[in-house]
């Protein structure tokens, strides 16, 4: 009875717990490919257990991991800037990340040391419209990572570098701060930021201006600390510095591609192999034959001698009077296999038969 009384409220609270967890379930829709940003702050549906806001002044950190597992996935990456800032968690999903994600995210209230769970349920699919072959990656040494990821920012850098590229179909596919592709942590001076990657994805081909940012001739003069060959205005310099010299285009290949190229390069090489292995069986032996002519000859004369013993060996067994075995007389041809008749007793045998 008394243990009853105890576990009563034990299993009110935690289906209670339940039931707030139930409401603070999210779910949202990542594509692959393509950037995705969550921003975590103190609107909802992060409250504190007693669903009050959590006013500004507030210190709130956050920590988020896969559910059932220690660390986020590996597309994922978290950042606050501090704990008066909103926290982020960002990336581009990989084609093997397709499915459902549960992530767990905890809110931790600096003051009261209150804590609120709160579940995203990432469902990645593959991307809807066009495909964004082209892809251009830029430095911004202008900015941390956490200032280009809200959208205002994001969308802001799509519009300015629609003056350089077409405008239409620009997406972005990556943001990664320069801290983790091995940039350094700038002193704190005012105005030095760690600089942050944008990778961004368009249908229509890279324009004029940028093929001649990344040229070999605009490497050449950045490898003699000048400046490249911006043909263009720069229309992203009011907001944000562009290490123009750090500029790298690439194409990417399609899924179609993709699947050809894995599925046609095996059998590229297993045709190699059967070809090489066919000419190493028939044409490549029919030439060690001739070489090997010679070596044959010998061969053959003593597989002759070696069968005219084995006849002689027949006759003796046939008849034990012949005297001695052939092979033994001084006068057997080893090369012809030739032999004096076996009357001939051998003391009687001239040494050379020209002689005779
Ligand atoms: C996004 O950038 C990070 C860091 O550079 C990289 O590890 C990751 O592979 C990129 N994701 C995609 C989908 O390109
Ligand atoms: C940027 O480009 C310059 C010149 O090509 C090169 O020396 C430098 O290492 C690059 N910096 C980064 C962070 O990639």
């Amino acid at each position: 009875m008394a243990a009853a009384l105890v576990w009563i409220p034990f299993l009110a609270g935690l289906l209670a717990g339940l039931g707030r967890a139930e409401a603070q379930q999210t779910t949202l829709h990542p594509a692959v490919g393509r950037l995705f940003v969550h921003t975590l702050d103190r609107e909802t549906p992060l409250h504190l257990p007693e669903h009050v806001a959590v006013p500004p002044t507030v210190p709130v950190t956050y920590h988020a991991h896969l559910q059932g597992h220690p660390d986020l996935p590996r597309w994922l990456r978290y950042t606050q800037r501090s704990p008066h800032h909103p926290g982020f968690l960002y990336g581009s999903p990989t084609p093997e990340d397709r499915g459902r994600q549960v992530i767990e995210v905890v809110a931790y209230n600096r003051d009261s040391f209150d804590t609120t769970q709160q579940r995203l349920v990432l469902l990645i699919g593959d991307p809807e419209g066009p495909l964004l072959p082209y892809q251009a990656e830029f430095l911004v040494r202008s900015h941390d990572v956490e200032e280009v990821l809200p959208s205002t920012p994001a969308s802001r850098f799509l519009i300015a570098l629609g003056g350089l590229w077409e405008p239409a179909e620009l997406q972005l596919l990556n943001i990664t701060s320069a801290l983790d592709r091995g940039g350094r942590v700038p002193l704190p001076i005012e105005g030095r930021k760690e600089g942050v990657y944008i990778k961004v994805g368009s249908a229509s081909p890279f324009s004029t201006c940028l093929k001649m940012v990344a040229s070999p001739d605009s490497h050449a003069r950045c490898a003699q600390g000048q400046p490249p060959l911006l043909s263009c205005y720069d229309t992203l310099a009011s907001h944000f510095r562009v290490e123009w010299c750090n500029v790298s285009l690439a194409t990417a290949r399609d899924f179609l591609t993709d699947a050809l190229v894995t599925l046609l390069v095996p059998l590229l090489v297993a045709l190699l192999l059967t070809l090489l292995l066919a000419y190493v069986m028939c044409c490549r032996r029919e030439g060690r034959l001739k070489r090997d002519l010679a070596t044959s000859d010998i061969q053959m004369v003593h597989h002759c001698t070696i069968r005219g013993n084995t006849e002689e060996l027949r006759q003796m067994a046939a008849s034990r009077e012949v005297p001695r075995p052939l092979s033994t007389l001084p006068m057997f041809n080893v090369r012809t296999g030739e032999r004096l008749p076996p009357q001939v007793d051998s003391a009687q045998v001239p040494l050379i038969l020209d002689q005779h």
